[in-house]
Parts: C-alpha cells; sequence; structure tokens
C-alpha cells in the first residue's frame, strides 16, 4: 500500500462532511411548466475520518443527487440547490467557486461512479488516464507518476499492470474498467471518497477484494467513505453508520449494529425483512409495501402516543398525525440516543428540536 502522508495532519474527531438541510431540485424538460422535481428534501449526514457513511434507498431516493452536490457535480440547470449546505473540513462546497472546486475534485474528495465506460475516455489508455489523474493533483515526476499509477492498478487487482498501462478502455472488461476508475480516485490519496454503487457490476469475489482494498485505505489513509448500495449484505459488512434514505429525505440514521437490531422506521423493517437472506427462520417473506401499509408498523415507535409518527409519503389514514400548517411535514428526530428517524413534523416533535445526525462511531478503533 502507498505511503499514509497525509494522515498526520487530521482530526479524527472532526467530520470530513457535514450534509446539512440540503434539498436539490429538477426543472422537468418534458413539461417546463410543471412542478420541479424535488430530487433531494432536506437531508442531513456525517462522515467522518475513517468512517464508511452507508446509503441505500430504493432507486431513484437521491443517492446520487446527495453525493454528487457535494463536488457541485449537478449539472444547472436542470438541476438546482435550494437550500442547505455541504461542508467538506468546515468549508462549504456548494458555495466554492470554480477555481476551488476544481482544486478539491479528485484531490480531496474523489467519488467513484455507477458507470465506468462513461467516465473514461475512449481515445486515451489507460495509463495516460490515470497518469493525467495524478499529475493533476500531485507534484511528482513522470516517472514518479508511472510508479503510483503502476502500484494503484495493481492494489486494484489489475494484473500486469505494466502492460496494462498501454491498453484501451474497450480492451478491459466492465469489472476492469471499474477497477481502473477505482485505482483513479484511489492514487490521488483523497481524504474523502464518494463510492456509488462501486462494485454492483463486478463479480462477488472481486467486490469482496475491493471492498477489502476499501478498509484497509481508510485503516492506513483515515480516509472517509460514504459507501452508496442496496446491497444489504454490503452495508452489514462494512458500514459504521446506516443512513436510510425514501423519496429525497432521510428515514433512519444510527449505527449499523442499532439499525440492524432495532430497526424502528417501517421502511427499515420493510427493507430487510424483504430480504429472504438475512432472515433467521422461515416466516413468509414480507414485501416493503406490506410493512409501510400496516398501521401496527407505525406505533411501534416509542413516543408514537405524544405523537411521534414515522414518516411516509402515503401512511395508513388510521395513524396520520394532523399536522400544522406548514410547508414541510418532515423531519428528522433523535428518537433515542444515536438513532434518528424521519417524522411527521407535529406539534409535539417540533416543540421538541432535536440535534442533526452526527455519529462519531466506527466498529473498531483505529
Ligand atoms: N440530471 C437530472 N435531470 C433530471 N432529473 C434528475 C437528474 N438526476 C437525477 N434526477 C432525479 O432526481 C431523483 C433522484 O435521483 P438519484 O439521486 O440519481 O437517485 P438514486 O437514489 O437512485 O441515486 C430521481 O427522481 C431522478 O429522476
Ligand atoms: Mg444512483
Amino acid at each position: 500500500m502507498s505511503d499514509t502522508s497525509n494522515t498526520t495532519e487530521i482530526d479524527m474527531a472532526a467530520p470530513l462532511l457535514e450534509v446539512r438541510d440540503l434539498a436539490v431540485s429538477f426543472a422537468n424538460p418534458s413539461a417546463p411548466e410543471s412542478p420541479r422535481v424535488q430530487a433531494v428534501a432536506g437531508v442531513n449526514m456525517t462522515v467522518y475520518p475513517s468512517q464508511t457513511l452507508a446509503v441505500v434507498g430504493e432507486s431513484g431516493c437521491g443517492k446520487s443527487v446527495t453525493a454528487m452536490s457535494t463536488m457541485q457535480l449537478v449539472p444547472q440547470p436542470p438541476g438546482r440547490f435550494d437550500r442547505g449546505h455541504a461542508l467538506f473540513m468546515g468549508r462549504d462546497v456548494l458555495r466554492f467557486d470554480e477555481r476551488e472546486i476544481r482544486a478539491l475534485r479528485g484531490n480531496d474528495i474523489a467519488m467513484i461512479f455507477q458507470e465506468p465506460m462513461t467516465s473514461l475516455n475512449p481515445v486515451y489508455t489507460i495509463g495516460d488516464q490515470i497518469m493525467e489523474a495524478i499529475l493533476l493533483h500531485q507534484d511528482v515526476s513522470q516517472e514518479e507518476a508511472v510508479e503510483i499509477a503502476i502500484t494503484s492498478m495493481r492494489d486494484v487487482g489489475i494484473p500486469q499492470p505494466d502492460q496494462r498501462m498501454k491498453a484501451y478502455p474497450h480492451q478491459f472488461s466492465g469489472g476492469m474498467r471499474q477497477r481502473v476508475m477505482i485505482a483513479m480516485a484511489l492514487a490521488c490519496q483523497p481524504k474523502l471518497l464518494l463510492a456509488d454503487e462501486p462494485t454492483t457490476a463486478l463479480d462477488v469475489t472481486i467486490q469482496a477484494q475491493i471492498l477489502e482494498l476499501l478498509r484497509e485505505l481508510q485503516r492506513t489513509r483515515r480516509m472517509g467513505i460514504m459507501l452508496i448500495t442496496h446491497n444489504l449484505g454490503v452495508v452489514a459488512e462494512n458500514a459504521d453508520v446506516v443512513c436510510v434514505m425514501y423519496a429525497g429525505r432521510v428515514v433512519e440514521y444510527a449505527n449499523i449494529f442499532e439499525l440492524f437490531d432495532n430497526p424502528l422506521h417501517p421502511y427499515t423493517r420493510g427493507l430487510f425483512r424483504s430480504i429472504p437472506k438475512l432472515r433467521e427462520n422461515m416466516e413468509r417473506l414480507v414485501t416493503v409495501e406490506q410493512i409501510v401499509d400496516n398501521p401496527d408498523e407505525y406505533v411501534k415507535l416509542d413516543g408514537f402516543e405524544k405523537g411521534i409518527v414515522p414518516w411516509w409519503p402515503d401512511p395508513p389514514e388510521s395513524v396520520k398525525p394532523s399536522l400544522p400548517d406548514e410547508d414541510d411535514e418532515y423531519m428528522l428526530h433523535e428518537i433515542s440516543e444515536n438513532h434518528w428517524v424521519g417524522v411527521f413534523k407535529t406539534d409535539h416533535v417540533a416543540t421538541h428540536p432535536s440535534r442533526v445526525p452526527d455519529l462519531d462511531y466506527r466498529r473498531s478503533d483505529f
């Protein structure tokens, strides 16, 4: 593994990334007069050094838009930042100018995208592209850059990296291209890695290798990771903290063990119970819909009788609370210490404001 030169300056107790009340919307291109699509509707999450925050939730719930916002990668238009902040080491990235954002990207923060083919240039060799990323961000000679590129490729399990440097993207399989993307992202030793479904296209063995590599980098470089995935097995093995999203909002936020042992939001329970492998006995499989449509699932929330009701866009009629006349019926509430649930903003909740999700927790000490 490459060196650990810039780890000493990292304060382990200070967040790397604080997403605060982030709201992002898109114009509807086919119907410009219609309301904007609220992709992200007030999201809060925090990532610490050496920590993996897993972000889960069904397709379209706003995971990628949240991650891309923290590098200003949301196209504007049609996108627009409606409100909120994305603080990287205390500075709001959303307010960065072009020069500041270019210094940040691929340097302090790197992102691995879902579709590697769209992020590699077909007319340049793999080696040229990794080298370019290194030379752009690191003060090293051409020869040193070659060494770093080869080491990075070897680190992600690309065989014969010195030969493979000369190949073009189309000569690589999907899995190999994904590893190239990861090598490029890691070559610059980012403090924060945004990994958006990084291993979805890879077979299980390679996926495990890559995730092990990322964990190793966390230990040696204190890298923070936002890991976007729909694979709850990957979450179980890699996450320190889990953020469950639905419809552009955080519906649950807790440390990995608390979330798996004691899921409080009906949607989270639905996600877990619809996965056969995680179930210990052979109860009948249920769908997410069966759970979120069942009123009994809502009253299980501690504080329900005081008017704390899990937020859901279309809850069963019998549990829907009466709400003060406000724009947003949702808020994130710290139900018990270090465990947050998205709830309806009833009078009771509104008068008991709680802190934003901020969990300085890792499975093991580094
Ligand atoms: N460039 C775009 N233009 C219009 N709408 C977009 C764009 N990117 C994302 N969206 C919309 O924002 C919402 C959230 O998308 P996304 O963050 O990609 O979801 P996911 O959780 O699957 O990553 C979706 O409804 C999606 O259609
Ligand atoms: Mg996505």
